[in-house]
């Protein structure tokens, strides 16, 4: 495993994402994951899984100080009332005293961000996270963040070998900030690449496996892949003991010009 350092914490460049995954199915998951060696899991208030990953991460074997746990607050509750009692109920779902990575998830353009931003600080302040930050944040929304002072360790965002990401990661670098890449795997759309297949083929690994390499091997990013599968979960978190060149970084992100996104930031979800 490679981490980063920030701030203090050191942070699993290879996370297992948990969206979608909830009930005694997740239970099951999870344990495994746990068995593979994942110690970065990401959550969010709207996943509803927050009780079951407390739970399985409370009857863990690991140390507390050896996991990283994210969990996200929904636009519903980034106003001044909502944003603290939302967080407390995160962390008693999640058993937890602390998470290591709070996040805005979305902004929510009925709410003003400086009042959200103003209450990921309180958050910090009051110890309920180590580091804080955002997700789906264009570069405008960035700048209002630096605007406003406030020194956020993390942008969460949609990045994948078709998708070219390079004004966000570089605005999100700038920052001093690490980028989490969600949708790594293009939702499961980057199986029957040629390009991917044949680098895989070289590597004596699957094409998912190249694609997460590829995530990884750049300065500052996180790769945060969700699987139900268990061959699957084994599969993408074995990343690191194979290397692209420089010449296969290329062909991958020349894939970027398919220009595919699943998740589209400027897109407000209703909120209420
Ligand atoms: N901040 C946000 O707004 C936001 C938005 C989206 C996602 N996220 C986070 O990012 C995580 C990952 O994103 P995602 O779940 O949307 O997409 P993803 O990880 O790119 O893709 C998941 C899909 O790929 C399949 N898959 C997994 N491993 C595979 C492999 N080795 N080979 C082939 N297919 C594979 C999975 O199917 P199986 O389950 O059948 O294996 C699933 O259908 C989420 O779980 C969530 O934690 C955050």
């Amino acid at each position: 495993m490679d981490y980063i350092k920030k701030d203090g914490s050191w942070i699993p460049k290879l996370g297992f994402g948990t969206f979608n995954l909830t009930g005694r199915e997740a239970i099951g998951v999870l344990e495994f994951a746990l068995d593979v060696g994942y110690r970065h899991f990401d959550t969010a208030q709207m996943y509803q899984n927050e009780d079951v990953i407390g739970k399985v991460i409370g009857a863990a074997n690991v140390p507390r100080d050896r996991l990283f746990i994210t969990t996200k607050v929904w636009g519903t509750n980034l106003n001044e009332n909502r944003f603290l009692p939302s967080v407390e109920q995160s962390l008693k779902q999640l058993k937890q005293d602390y998470v290591d990575l709070l996040l805005i998830h979305w902004p929510n353009k009925n709410i003003p961000l400086n009042e959200s931003l103003d209450q990921l600080v309180r958050a910090q302040d009051k110890g309920y996270c180590k580091l804080i930050g955002v997700s789906n944040f264009t570069v405008d929304l960035l700048e209002k963040v630096e605007a406003r002072g406030v020194d956020i360790a993390c942008n969460q965002f949609e990045y994948h070998p078709f998708l070219n990401q390079d004004k966000l990661l570089a605005k999100t670098r700038s920052m001093g900030c690490f980028a989490t890449a969600y949708a790594p795997l293009a939702k499961g759309q980057i199986v029957d690449i040629e390009i991917l297949k044949n680098i895989a083929l070289k590597h004596k690994v699957k094409p998912a496996q190249v694609a997460l390499r590829w995530l990884v091997q750049q300065k500052d990013v996180v790769a945060i892949p969700k699987s139900s599968q268990l061959y699957r979960i084994k599969q993408n978190f074995d990343v690191f003991n194979f290397h692209l060149t420089e010449e296969e970084m290329v062909q991958i992100s020349d894939l970027q010009s398919r220009n595919k996104r699943f998740i589209d930031p400027e897109f407000a979800p209703t909120w209420d």
